[in-house]
């Protein structure tokens, strides 16, 4: 009797411990995400489920305090962790602990045409972000480049759809692993800044389904993205925010995501649509007239009381906003709730070295007849660096991607590094005003005294290095605006003009995130793409100038002639930058090289073109089979050997010719490609397969992807316009 009395106070006292100790399953870090969520929605007010729905301060959502559910904290951007911001402004909070590392902008990664540095740079990214305690970066941008002059061009990857969704799948692979949420943007078509928060994009399907989903697409059924940001401008009448089409129909329906849709910051409009099409977290609103800095102004943010009303009075089910709260709890689960996210790292040296080697990869060699390249520095006793863009930063300003870079080497400073500073003499040559977002400040400086100091050293100097091309002001790359010319700033073509006429050895290095005209191209021997580099940018463009590093990049956009040979600006202002209300993208699906290869116009430097310090041949491609069904594929085999003298990668790219189909196609699409390391001398055998995928288009009559069977043609290159070796096959019926 008293064991048994003795054993039931013992299992009384065990089980009350275990009550005592037993987590709601909310808490239980054990427990299934998707049990989690249910248990933690079972036990939240409506109120608390449309708190989470809006944000609370400038880059952070409310989490459910009673239940000690978080907060999200989110941070710009996709080149680095922005400085932090003041709780309800833009204003810069002023830490002393958040200068980060300044990765490259995202065209130099695309340049770079290698997915392992994509992953690289995601999983460095991601790490500093996890280390700020950022539960989601809001990055990567994919929006295609079809304007050269779309200000925000430099924070995404290029032209094609194809080359842009295998970049940015490893990306947020990388920023992901860190328990960081990255944050595809912008969804979509926001493929310019000039009124960017109103401007209704007219499309075909085809263009919609062929160029401008793809990578979004990728994003979330390949990289798994946990959360995409909607777009300010409208889609066939609709905001993107708000938009029944591409949130319900095409993201959360056919694509199946399960993570938020966020708000770009005011993008948001009206409550009932933003509730019904999908919008979950409302950020940056200036509600109805209220300044954000108003202490009650999150109340009356859309997705806020005018919610919470519409749901208490039934005019929208509560179901409704169960559906974003789970969401919203997922996300909150997969970062800033989840137990087996690493710590992160900030600015340290594996960072920094990260940098360079994404920004030495992406640099692109587009001339060298005059042979000044690599440097042999015991050749010249006088260096003069002309220009700018050699000294100035270019991590400040271009809009809600500015960084507060650790260090930033620039050009002036990489160089001096590497050739001594007894050799290199610095003059300005050119001049733009202050950065600012939304104004063009004037030069402080007399263009002409600049110029004519420069013009004097560089005919005094045995080599001259020119650092110029685009920043990161109003009106150049820069968020807010486009840019109002093709033409370089800053009567920069006039200064380069006159260096060539002085001296016979200049080479041009040129930053930008953009495409720009050269007039004086033809006079030019040697010219460097360098793109916007970051933290390392110096380092970078001095390894390669030096020959220590062999350049590999190849350009991920056309560099057209004038801005007329571009698809966009060829159907006068309705198709750029639209008529301030309405816009129709009538080039259609013939963006970047797709057009000028259709309509025969030669570029100044064509899509996937970039020159090396050695040379490649390529063998004759050969097939696996002369034909293939929609259900089997073909391999394309070529062999690609260094007949140089240097190492060197080589980026060898698949092209894809319908040659007969019942709907108009773009006279070839790239289809494959891949960056290999040769030796001097060394062959290797590059492999692609080819499936129906890459023979398909989107049939807008069907609405579905079509491969028509037929012969098509494999092309494969050192670039879209140099061709090395091509193989034609069939797709056959199925039968
Ligand atoms: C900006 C940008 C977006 C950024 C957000 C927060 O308007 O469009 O890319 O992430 O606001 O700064």
């Amino acid at each position: 009797m008293k064991k048994s009395i003795l054993s039931f106070i013992l299992l009384l006292y065990v089980f009350s411990i275990n009550a005592q100790t037993k987590l709601p399953a909310y808490l239980d870090l054990n427990q299934p995400i998707e049990v989690r969520i249910k248990d933690a929605l079972s036990r939240m007010t409506l109120e608390e489920k449309v708190g989470l729905c809006t944000a609370e301060s400038k880059f952070s959502t409310h989490g459910v305090p009673r239940l000690g559910i978080p907060e999200l904290w989110m941070s710009d951007g996709p080149h680095g962790i922005r400085m932090e911001i003041m709780w309800d402004s833009w204003n810069h909070a002023g830490w002393t602990n958040d200068s980060c590392t300044a990765f490259p902008a995202l065209t130099c990664l695309a340049a770079s045409w290698n997915p392992e540095m994509a992953h690289l740079y995601g999983k460095s990214i991601g790490e500093e972000a996890r280390y700020r305690h950022k539960d989601v970066l809001l990055g990567p941008g994919v929006n295609i480049y079809r304007t050269p002059l779309n200000g925000r061009n430099f924070e995404y990857f290029g032209e094609d759809p194809y080359l842009t969704s295998k970049m940015v799948v490893p990306y947020i692979q990388g920023v992901q692993a860190n328990g960081v949420s990255a944050c595809i943007k912008h969804y979509m078509l926001n493929n310019q800044e000039k009124w960017r928060g109103n401007i209704d994009v007219e499309l075909s399907d085809r263009a919609l389904h062929e160029i401008y989903l793809p990578a979004f697409k990728a994003a979330v059924t390949k990289g798994k993205v946990w959360s995409v940001m909607g777009s300010y401008n409208k889609i066939r009448g609709q905001y993107a925010c708000e938009n029944e089409l591409t949130l319900m129909k095409i993201l959360k329906g056919e694509w199946g995501f399960d993570g938020c849709v966020i708000s770009d910051w005011g993008a948001a409009h009206d409550t009932k649509n933003a509730a019904l099409n999908g919008l979950d977290i409302e950020m940056g609103s200036w509600t109805n007239g209220f300044s954000s800095n108003r202490a009650n102004a999150y109340k009356n943010y859309y997705l806020a009381d005018p919610y919470l009303k519409m749901l208490q009075s039934g005019e929208i089910p509560v179901s409704n906003v169960d559906e974003k709260a789970a969401r919203i709890l997922r996300l909150i689960f997969r970062t800033a709730m989840n137990q087996n996210k690493p710590f992160g790292s900030f600015a340290g040296p594996d960072h920094f070295d990260v940098c360079r080697r994404i920004s030495e990869q992406g640099i692109v060699l587009l001339k060298n007849s005059a042979g000044l390249l690599p440097i042999d520095k015991s050749r010249y006793k006088t260096i003069a660096i002309i220009g700018e863009n050699a000294t100035r930063s270019l991590t400040e300003g271009g809009g809600s991607s500015e960084l507060k870079p650790k260090y930033e080497i620039s050009s002036l400073q990489g160089l001096t590094e590497k050739f001594g500073a007894d050799k290199i003499k610095y003059a300005m040559g050119y001049a733009s005003g202050k950065v600012e977002y939304d104004k063009v400040n004037p030069s402080p400086y007399d263009a002409a005294i600049i110029r004519k100091e420069a013009v004097d050293l560089a005919a005094k100097s045995d080599l001259v290095i020119f650092v110029g091309g685009l920043n990161k002001n109003s009106q150049q790359d820069c968020e807010g605006a486009d840019r109002i010319t093709y033409s370089l700033p800053f009567e920069q073509n006039e200064l380069i003009s006159e260096l060539l006429k002085v001296n016979k050895n200049v080479i041009l290095v040129m930053l930008s995130g953009n495409a720009y005209e050269m007039p004086w191209i033809s006079k030019a021997t040697t010219l460097v793409q360098a793109w916007y580099g970051g933290s390392e940018s110096g380092h970078a463009i001095a390894n390669v100038l030096s020959g220590n590093v062999n350049p590999s990049g190849k350009l991920p956009f056309t560099f057209g002639v004038k801005l007329g040979d571009y698809g966009s600006h060829s159907f006068g202002i309705i198709a750029y930058p639209g008529d301030s209300i309405k816009e129709i993208y009538k080039e259609d699906i013939l963006v970047g090289y797709r057009w000028f290869d259709t309509k025969k116009i030669k570029p100044l430097f064509p899509f996937g073109y970039g020159l090396s310090y050695t040379t490649f041949s390529y063998g004759k491609p050969s097939l696996s089979s002369s034909s293939m069904t929609a259900t089997d594929s073909i391999t394309v085999s070529v062999k690609v050997k260094n007949t140089g003298k240097v190492d060197g990668f080589e980026i060898v790219q698949m092209y894809i010719t319908d040659e007969k189909s019942s709907l108009p196609r773009p006279e070839k699409e790239l289809k494959g490609f891949q960056k290999i390391w040769l030796s001097p001398g060394e062959e290797k055998r590059v492999n692609f397969t080819i499936k129906k995928d890459a023979l398909s288009f989107f049939d807008d009559k069907k609405h579905e992807w079509v491969a028509e069977p037929g012969t098509f043609k494999v092309l494969i290159g050192a670039s879209s316009a140099d061709i090395r070796g091509t193989e034609k096959f069939t797709l056959n019926e199925l039968h």
